[in-house]
């Protein structure tokens, strides 16, 4: 710190007093005269030096010591010699008066009252901005202010940032004339702003902020032809804002936010070519945006959040692209967003939230690349969300909730890599939760509840490492509470509640350090809680209600002081809880939950044909030498296991060496043939192609107890597999016979097709299908078999899917699997978007009736999730088979589901 009196102190310049560099000529022309050079004089007027040192004696004892600069030289009181004196903060003129005085942010603790103002008449600059001056005795209050007004040559008056309680100085207004820079924020001024604020023509910038003004702005502020900076805001203000608001040609900033301002905006507000902050938040104001406001095209940032605007005149902000702000929150806007808004390429932040703006998102959002915030919460935005949305990449926040939005959740937002908030909430998109989870590493809360979201939970949402809220209550989801959830350290709340849920809670839950609320009513999660959920402290809410947990409740408070509401319409929970029965006193045993597989009747026979017909191609391929076995007991084939070679050479005697005359059918790797055996009873002989190259001899023991097991079954829906016989000539499976074609038959025969619908599962014919999958075409077999020979149960779901697209299709549904294959999966939704379902059903079949049409719908959107390219993504039979054995609520008709609404579940 320079501390030489009269001296460097200009270098500095007055300039630097503003506290923004938003007005660089503020007081150039005043201060041209003031040369470093010119002002090195000497302080000279000793009531100056005796004021000043007055007033240092008045404040505290740091603040004096803070200013133990300021001293005379000598031992008297008499200003001998100032010339030695570097008086720390203090500036001179060319004539060696006191011209500035600057003491910003010093912590200086006292009040102006000991400051004789009428002595330090030539001051220029007081800056006396973040102190602790405050307001004494009352009676003393008016008295400094009034002296200020004697200092007729100020130029910068700031007291901003101290503690002053007083009424708005009046002198300031009517006497100091050149102030180019007026400056008492966060004060406690009070009173009205007096009309004489007009005599300040040369004012630039205006702080009366944060304080406790009341009454009117005058008109008289339309006299203030310079001022760039206008910041009235957090007052209590009153009345309009006056019409000559528009006169301020120069006005680059107006703040008037939180006041209690009312009325309409000023359509002079347009006029305001210079303008580029404009704040009105948080005051009463009402009617119409005027249109003129689309003239500004510097604005940057326009906030009018929180008044009563409506917009019954369109307005357009189209012109106004280098906003960066807009903030229109909390009013009655009802205009079209895409006839509003433009394109933005600086668009930092923008939120419409609770309005009436309707209409659809269109891409140009998207071109938004450094939006980082948009919020448009809670309008009447309908359509879907489009995949260009991704393109703005740098969001931080989007929240589109409570909209009428619809389709899916764009893939694209895989993109939004810098996101922590993401709120979709109260819509109705459809589909799954994508696979942007994982992606999406910073993301805090998760909300997208109230939706007709579907699917599962998937495991990948143990990625969202940072998460504190999740919030997937009230959609379809099905499947377990993925474990991986207990991974997601800093998770607080978990609301699953209003899905379809099952499975037991996971124990890992009770490890989340800061766990607080926990909500899974309504589900149907089973099961024991585990008790180690006791040891979670953190926890303070559950809702565990209408699922089907059994067993003790924990012994931590969340669970032991829940109301019964938060705890009723389970299985058989006991505890020391009002409405609950007590737990029995004997060891509790960890029951598993009773999850039955339940299996409608022609999608479960489907679901084992598929299994068996894998299990069997496998070990066909694996298979070189003969083998025949036979594990049925009690009818002819019981006598297989003893000889197979004799069954095999009735099977060719019966079959006439497999004569074509005897074959029923040919299929992708076989060809079928009934064979009447010699005590009169029919089997089916499925005979492979290619008995050598791929055969049994390398069976694994796991895989002949399938086969076992599968000679074993009794199912009405079931076909029976008799046996098997490899040998270097033929290679054969043998099953049951059953009468009708097979499947292929039936499907392309229009008589017989759905007419006996009453035993659908004998039509479904197992030794007919065209299974040609193996060979590396889309039949019915997971493609990853044909780079992977490795089977496992994710290829029989693939297979199932492709076999009840065959059913509803009425066609191998092949050319739409690879379509989907081949298309990758983030153009997907867009490329399918207009296929509708209904052009891909079997359309000799009447339109279903709307309970039929629910379970087709169904039906279609699992098979869809079965055929999906990676194989982690399918669900698992068990899922598939709790979502058919449940009855959803159709989201939509029929006729108007598109296939990529279904592609995206
Ligand atoms: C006032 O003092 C502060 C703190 O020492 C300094 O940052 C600022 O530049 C000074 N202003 C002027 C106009 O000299
Ligand atoms: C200002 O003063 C310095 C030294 O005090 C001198 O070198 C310089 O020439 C002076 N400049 C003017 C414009 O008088
Ligand atoms: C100022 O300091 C002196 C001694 O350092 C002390 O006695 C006195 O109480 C202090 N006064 C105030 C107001 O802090
Ligand atoms: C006020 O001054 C103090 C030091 O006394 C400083 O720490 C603080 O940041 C300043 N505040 C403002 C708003 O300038
Ligand atoms: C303030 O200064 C003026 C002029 O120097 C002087 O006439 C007046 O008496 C002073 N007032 C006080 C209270 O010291
Ligand atoms: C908004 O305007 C309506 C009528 O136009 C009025 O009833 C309501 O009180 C106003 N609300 C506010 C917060 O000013
Ligand atoms: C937008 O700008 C064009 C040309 O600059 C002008 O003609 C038009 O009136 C402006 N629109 C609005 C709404 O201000
Ligand atoms: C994702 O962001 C990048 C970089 O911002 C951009 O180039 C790309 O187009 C975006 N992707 C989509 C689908 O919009």
């Amino acid at each position: 710190m320079d501390k030489h009196l009269c001296s460097q102190f200009f270098f500095l310049g007055l300039l630097l007093i503003l506290p923004t560099t938003l007005f660089p000529i503020v007081s150039a022309s005043h201060f041209t005269t003031l040369k470093p050079n010119e002002s090195a004089k000497e302080i000279s007027h000793e009531n100056e030096v005796v004021a000043l040192l007055k007033w240092k004696a008045s404040l505290d004892n740091k603040s004096q010591s803070l200013l133990s600069s300021w001293a005379t030289t000598t031992n008297t009181n008499a200003i001998s010699n100032p010339s030695s004196n570097n008086w720390f903060g203090i500036g001179c003129n060319k004539a060696g008066r006191v011209a500035y005085l600057n003491l910003t942010s010093c912590d200086i603790r006292g009040t102006l009252h000991d400051l004789n103002f009428s002595s330090l008449n030539h001051l220029v600059s007081l800056n006396l901005y973040n102190n602790s001056l405050h307001g004494t005795i009352p009676s003393n209050i008016d008295y400094v202010p009034q002296q200020i007004g004697l200092m007729r040559e100020l130029v910068t008056l700031d007291l901003g940032f101290n503690s002053i309680t007083r009424m708005i100085p009046r002198t300031i207004f009517g006497n100091l004339s050149d102030l180019h820079f007026l400056a008492f924020p966060k004060n406690e001024i009070w009173g009205h702003i007096p009309s004489s604020i007009g005599n300040l023509s040369k004012l630039r910038v205006l702080y009366l902020y944060s304080n406790r003004l009341s009454g009117p702005i005058p008109e008289e502020i339309g006299m203030l032809r310079f001022i760039r900076d206008f910041e009235l805001h957090e007052n209590h203000l009153t009345g309009h804002i006056p019409t000559s608001i528009g006169n301020l040609s120069n006005l680059s900033i107006l703040y008037l936010r939180v006041n209690n301002l009312s009325g309409r905006i000023p359509e002079g507000i347009g006029m305001l070519n210079s303008l580029y902050d404009l704040d009105l938040g948080v005051n009463n104001l009402e009617g119409d945006i005027p249109s003129s406001i689309g003239n500004l095209e510097q604005l940057t940032y326009l906030a009018l959040y929180e008044n009563n605007l409506t917009g019954n005149i369109s307005i357009s902000l189209k012109n106004c692209t280098n906003l960066y702000r807009i903030d229109l929150r909390g009013n009655k806007f009802s205009e079209n967003i895409s006839e509003t808004f433009g394109i933005y390429p600086n668009l930092d932040y923008i939120d419409l939230s609770d309005n009436r703006f309707h209409g659809e998102l269109d891409a140009t959002w998207g071109l938004c690349r450094g939006l980082t915030g948009f919020k448009i919460s809670n309008n009447y935005i309908s359509g879907n969300i489009l995949d260009e949305l991704g393109g703005a990449s740098q969001l931080q926040v989007l929240d589109l909730s409570s909209n009428q939005l619809m389709g899916i959740i764009p893939r694209t937002f895989d993109n939004f890599t810098e996101l922590l908030e993401l709120r979709l909430n109260d819509n109705r998109l459809l589909g799954d939760i994508p696979l942007i989870i994982g992606k999406l590493s910073k993301l805090l809360r998760l909300n997208l509840g109230r939706n007709n979201l579907s699917g599962l939970i998937l495991t990948q949402i143990g990625d969202y490492k940072e998460l504190v809220d999740l919030n997937l209550s009230q959609n379809a989801l099905d499947g377990n509470i993925p474990f991986q959830i207990g991974q997601i350290n800093s998770l607080e709340t978990l609301d699953l509640s209003y899905n379809i849920l099952v499975g037991e809670l996971p124990q890992q839950l009770r490890e989340l350090k800061s766990f607080r609320v926990m909500k899974i009513s309504h589900n149907e999660i089973s099961g024991s809680i585990p008790s180690s959920f006791s040891q979670c402290l953190s926890l303070i809410l559950v809702n565990i209600s209408y699922n089907q947990l059994e067993g003790p409740l924990p012994s931590s408070s969340a669970f032991q002081k829940a109301p019964f509401d938060a705890l009723r319409n389970n299985k058989g929970l006991c505890g020391d809880v009002a409405g609950l029965k007590a737990c029995p006193q004997v060891n509790r045993s960890n029951k598993k939950g009773d999850t039955r597989l339940i299996i409608l009747p022609m999608l479960g026979a489907i679901i084992f044909l598929i299994i068996a017909l894998l299990l069997i191609s496998l070990a066909y391929r694996r298979s070189s030498r003969n083998e025949l076995r036979n594990h049925q007991s009690g009818d002819l084939f019981a006598v297989w296991s003893f000889d197979g070679k004799m069954v095999y050479e009735e099977i060719i005697k019966a079959t006439e060496d497999f004569n074509p005359n005897h074959c029923n059918g040919v299929g992708g790797n076989g060809s079928v043939f009934k064979a009447k055996m010699p005590n009169g009873q029919l089997v089916a002989v499925k005979k492979l192609h290619t008995p050598e190259t791929i055969g049994l001899s390398n069976l694994i023991e796991g895989f002949r107890n399938e086969i076992r097991v599968l000679t074993e079954i009794r199912h009405r829906n079931i076909v029976k597999l008799y046996g098997f016989c490899s040998h270097s000539l033929h290679s054969f499976l043998v099953y049951e016979f059953l009468e009708g074609g097979s499947l292929l038959d039936m499907l392309s025969n229009d008589e017989r097709l759905w007419s006996s619908s009453g035993s659908q599962a004998k039509f479904l014919k197992l030794y007919s299908s065209n299974w040609t999958a193996f060979a590396g075409t889309y039949g019915y077999a997971a493609p990853e078999l044909a780079y992977s020979m490795e089977a496992n149960e994710k290829c029989d779901v693939h297979s199932f899917g492709v076999l009840a697209l065959e059913v509803l299709m009425g066609k191998h549904p092949s050319d739409f699997i690879s379509y989907i294959l081949s298309t990758s999966s983030s153009s997907m939704s867009k490329t399918l978007d207009h296929k509708m379902l209904k052009d891909v059903l079997d359309k000799r079949i009447s339109s279903p009736s709307l309970e039929v049409a629910e379970q087709v719908l169904l039906v279609a959107k699992l098979a869809i999730s079965c055929v999906h390219p990676t194989p982690q993504f399918r669900p698992t039979m068990q899922q598939v088979s709790v979502r058919l054995s449940r009855k959803r609520v159709a989201s939509k008709r029929l006729s108007f589901v598109t296939i990529s609404e279904l592609v995206a579940s």
